[in-house]
């Protein structure tokens, strides 16, 4: 048989370089066994509807069974002759069966069945990465609860500003795998259309029943309009932009851990794991594994522009460009699915540096913030206060004075609210203790974080 499902319209052939060009099987022979799932529910559809003999289509799912179990055994080779898995399947189905694998194609195009495929593939990963996800959120709140006693100084600007809970911080990233969640979730109820049995493009005048081949494949709907269903790859683009923003999550999360682990932060150690050295300078521990997470996110948004400037301006309906949808789809599903199982191994492998970290909180202008509270709880004006504070510590700075050093009186020459309990305030342990909104960094509000967390992720 040919290695192509068309050509007796031809006389010539495709050139050398036109079938290395075009053909495909060297990526999308991912969609195999996906190819061989569809199949099996198109064929009993064709029985059931009296389309194709019934006996043909348990043939054909026999055989599909057999591919199947050969693809997952990793058995089956595709042949590179092939113009793209979905003719190899039948190629090799007609092998196996013989002349009743030529009744699987009917009422049905490669145009939904790429498709199709794509979507199921897409759905079995999002399922992967929905779990993935889970079991990084998981190792972070696991980590913040055993640390969560522990004071750190937090950041804006890089600039230090005030001191916050080791744990609170960890429950950021928690918060915001929790929206990749949510994207990923979304892009996959979005994905589980039926787009098979649009055909080519207008649907089929053979008594198909779509509904069938949805529930079969466990697919939450049947497309609604066969032109959609061929030229629609909006999905790809919203699986690869959640990853993209995921991807954007990750380079925080590591870039906020590679300056940590510096000799000049010092808060964190990360296990050797992760960790390569230095050929030259034998005292050198890189954090690698961090820097090539952060390095490799480089390419979702670049897959993604791909696959946006790929969709762009496309005619209806489907045109072979689209099949440019996969390597940069594979490539972003697959590594994204990567670099989540990896971040989640680190988290479990991070040691705090609790002494360093005592020493690094001891600054008393982490508690401006406080102390301007303190007069605003009394009654001074806000910006009054911030005046105030803003005196007191430019003072302190230009004589290298502390404010704990100042007593009452000295105290009162910038404002006479001030009482001997304002001293009380410059603990980085108060400063966490005394915040009262709902969110901030208050032990106990972080410890029922926590709690909620856990039970989420169970
Ligand atoms: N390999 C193609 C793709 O991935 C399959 C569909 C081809 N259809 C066609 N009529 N040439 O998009």
């Amino acid at each position: 048989m040919a290695s192509r499902l068309w050509g007796s319209r031809f006389t010539g052939k495709l050139s050398k370089l036109s079938e290395k060009f075009t053909y495909s099987t060297a990526y999308d022979a991912k969609l195999a066994r996906y190819d061989c799932v569809a199949g099996m529910a198109h064929a009993q559809m064709l029985g059931e509807q009296g389309i194709i003999p019934k006996k043909d289509a348990s043939a054909i799912t026999g055989g599909l069974k057999a591919l199947l179990k050969m693809i997952n055994d990793g058995k089956y080779v595709c042949d590179p002759a092939s113009e793209d898995i979905h003719t190899d399947i039948q190629i090799q189905l007609r092998k196996l069966i013989g002349q009743p694998a030529d009744k699987l194609h009917t009422a049905r195009s490669r145009n939904d069945q790429v498709v199709t495929d794509v979507r199921l593939y897409c759905m079995d990963h999002m399922d992967h990465i929905l779990v993935l996800v889970r079991k990084l959120q998981g190792a972070i709140v696991t980590f913040a609860d055993k640390n969560h006693d522990v004071i750190i100084p937090a950041y804006t600007h890089l600039q230090s500003a005030q001191v916050v809970l080791l744990a609170h911080h960890m429950l950021a990233y928690v918060e915001m795998l929790e929206r990749d969640r949510g994207r990923f979730g979304d892009a996959r109820t979005r994905t589980s259309v039926n787009t098979l049995g649009a055909c080519a493009l207008s649907g089929t005048s053979l008594p198909t029943d779509r509904d069938y081949v949805t529930a079969k494949l466990g697919f939450l709907k049947t497309s609604a309009n066969s032109i959609d269903s061929v030229s629609d790859r909006d999905f790809v683009i919203e699986i690869m932009s959640a990853a993209a923003i995921t991807g954007m999550h990750l380079t925080r999360m590591c870039e906020d851990l590679i300056l940590w682990v510096t000799s000049e932060f010092n808060f964190i150690t990360i296990s050797d794991e992760f960790c390569t050295g230095s050929s030259i300078m034998p005292h050198k521990k890189n954090p690698d594994v961090l820097e090539l997470v952060r390095g490799t996110a480089s390419k979702f948004p670049g897959r993604l522009v791909e696959a946006l400037v790929l969709m762009k301006a496309l005619p209806m309906t489907y045109n072979r460009d689209m099949q440019m949808d996969k390597p940069g789809l594979f490539d972003t599903v697959e590594t994204i699915e990567d670099m989540l199982k990896i971040m989640a191994d680190v988290f479990a492998g991070i040691k705090v540096n609790k002494e360093v970290l005592k020493e690094r909180v001891k600054s008393e202008y982490f508690f401006s913030v406080d102390i301007l509270d303190y007069l605003v709880k009394k009654g001074v004006s806000y910006r009054d206060a911030h005046n105030t504070v803003g005196v007191m510590v430019k003072e302190c700075l230009d004589h290298g004075r502390k404010i704990s050093d100042m007593n009452v009186g000295q105290l009162k020459k910038y404002s006479m609210q001030f009482e001997d309990d304002m001293r009380n305030l410059l603990k980085p342990d108060v400063s966490v203790k005394i915040k009262k909104s709902l969110g901030s960094t208050n032990p106990d509000m972080v410890r029922a974080q926590i709690r909620l967390w856990k039970k989420r992720i169970q």
